[in-house]
């Protein structure tokens, strides 16, 4: 286990160097190579030899590191090397249960679990006796759990949330047959509490379950719970007539390192918090963390002898080695080490979004954001070698701690030489974004990307 580690280690470091130099035809036939996906097909199930099998491994490993070399448009964070677990790798683990109480299962990790839920519960300021949580499969999960415990505490309660939330908040409410209020956003992909408040008051009679994006997907764009809290005031809502839970998949643990940003706090009425460990943290699968607090977790809780726990979690058997990792990556790193990788992203978004302007290519950025926003590139081809994300007339790249500046440079300068392709050296405007990004942040022919910015 822990050779097939080195190797391949040896193999990723080895590649980066030379993957850089990768010719088209090259990287081409890599594609190809990768897209037959009969090499990998289990059909005679035979028993193959390692070596065989390892020659498969190291192929795959060879093309993952060719596709993370150009890794830009979802939020992962591909720097770790967490090799120094890999003794672990040969136990199953499994955190069956409630972290707190323990299991009869006893190769598990839950020491480890509740390490790290405690120092997420310190960081987003409760108190160690009266939060509960869990890891959980990433922030999807902790989106489940969390809605579910609003649903749990008020019954009734109207699901709100901007339109530019996850799907899994719409999935969520379709799954658990809630009401659900879809609120508009303002430019900058926040919540428009205008609109919600016009909302709350429409439906004033029923008790108000409010997810709020501590970093839109799209945009990063951060919903200000405080104005939230203050609109729900306005339109007589009480503290126990609403529940908001706090979808901080990738920002969740950014934000409390950025000196100006909105803070995330249990001192104010939020009921839960969740953040996937795979995004800004870098866990190697995904992976995340819920915090509630402890006196909603009995509605849901239900003993269960046969693992002698208490089940309030939403999967059974979970995944042992996440916590190991979250809790690798927790004092590996350290609170300098975190604060040190926030700066840098947001640092390295701020130059993209420079260069890319000073190419003529309309981009926003929100202050507390490593997400740049810009106009949709027109050739597909080029979407998927950079991996980019896009929805309708817009794209992103979430600079992450793997992404470097020369990475960006690249980047920068194929899309500027393909642009010219597409628009026919100037005689074919770029599509106007003003929409999803404001009039100063568009190219178009109108609006001309203001330059002062
Ligand atoms: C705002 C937001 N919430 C939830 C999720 C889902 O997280 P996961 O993929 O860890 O389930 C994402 C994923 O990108 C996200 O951006």
């Amino acid at each position: 286990m822990e050779s097939l580690g080195q190797n391949n280690m040896a193999v990723k470091v080895a590649f980066i160097h030379d993957a850089n130099k990768l010719s088209r035809e090259e990287e081409r036939h890599e594609n190809v190579d990768e897209n037959n996906s009969d090499r990998f097909a289990i059909t005679q199930c035979i028993g193959e030899t390692d070596t065989h099998l390892d020659a498969l491994i190291t192929r795959y490993a060879h093309t993952l590191t060719n596709y993370s070399l150009r890794n830009l448009g979802y939020p992962i964070n591909q720097d770790f090397n967490y090799e120094a677990l890999a003794p672990l790798l040969q136990f199953h683990l499994n955190n069956a249960g409630d972290p707190f109480l323990g299991s009869s299962f006893s190769l598990n990790s839950m020491k480890f679990e509740v390490s790290i839920l405690d120092w997420f519960a310190k960081l987003w300021e409760i108190e160690k006796n009266e939060y509960w949580g869990y890891v959980t499969t990433g922030g999807t999960e902790g989106n489940l759990h969390g809605i579910l415990v609003g649903r749990e505490q008020l019954p009734d309660g109207i699901l709100y949330t901007s339109e530019d939330s996850h799907y899994s908040i719409f999935k969520i409410a379709r799954m658990y047959r809630m009401q659900c209020v879809k609120v508009a956003s303002l430019i900058s992909g926040e919540i428009d509490c205008v609109q919600l408040e016009t909302s709350l008051l429409v439906n004033k009679d029923k008790s108000a379950i409010i997810n709020l994006n501590i970093g839109t997907t799209l945009k990063g764009a951060i919903d200000d719970i405080d104005l939230v809290i203050k609109t729900l005031d306005k339109c007589g809502f009480t503290n126990d007539q609403f529940y908001i839970h706090c979808d901080g998949a990738l920002c969740g643990i950014m934000l409390p390192f950025m000196k100006q940003a909105l803070r995330i706090s249990f001192k104010k009425p939020i009921g839960s918090v969740t953040i996937s460990g795979h995004k800004f943290l870098g866990c190697p699968s995904p992976c995340g963390v819920l915090i509630t607090r402890l006196k909603y977790i009995n509605a849901l809780s239900r003993d269960v002898d046969i693992i002698a726990s208490r089940d309030a979690t939403i999967t059974g058997s979970r995944c042992g080695h996440s916590p190991v990792f979250l809790w690798y990556a927790l004092k590996k790193k350290g609170l300098t080490g975190l604060e040190n990788e926030v700066h840098n992203c947001i640092f390295k978004a701020r130059y993209l979004l420079n260069q890319l302007r000073r190419a003529g290519i309309g981009a926003m950025l929100n202050e507390y954001s490593n997400i740049v926003v810009f106009e949709r590139p027109l050739d597909d081809n080029f979407t998927r070698r950079w991996n980019l994300a896009s929805n309708k007339n817009i794209a992103h790249v979430v600079v992450m701690k793997h992404v470097t500046i020369e990475m960006l440079d690249t980047f920068v300068c194929e899309f500027v030489q393909k642009r010219s392709v597409w628009y026919k050296d100037g005689q074919v405007q770029p599509l106007c974004i003003a929409k999803d990004v404001g009039s100063r942040n568009c190219a178009c022919s109108i609006h001309k990307l203001s330059r002062n910015y």
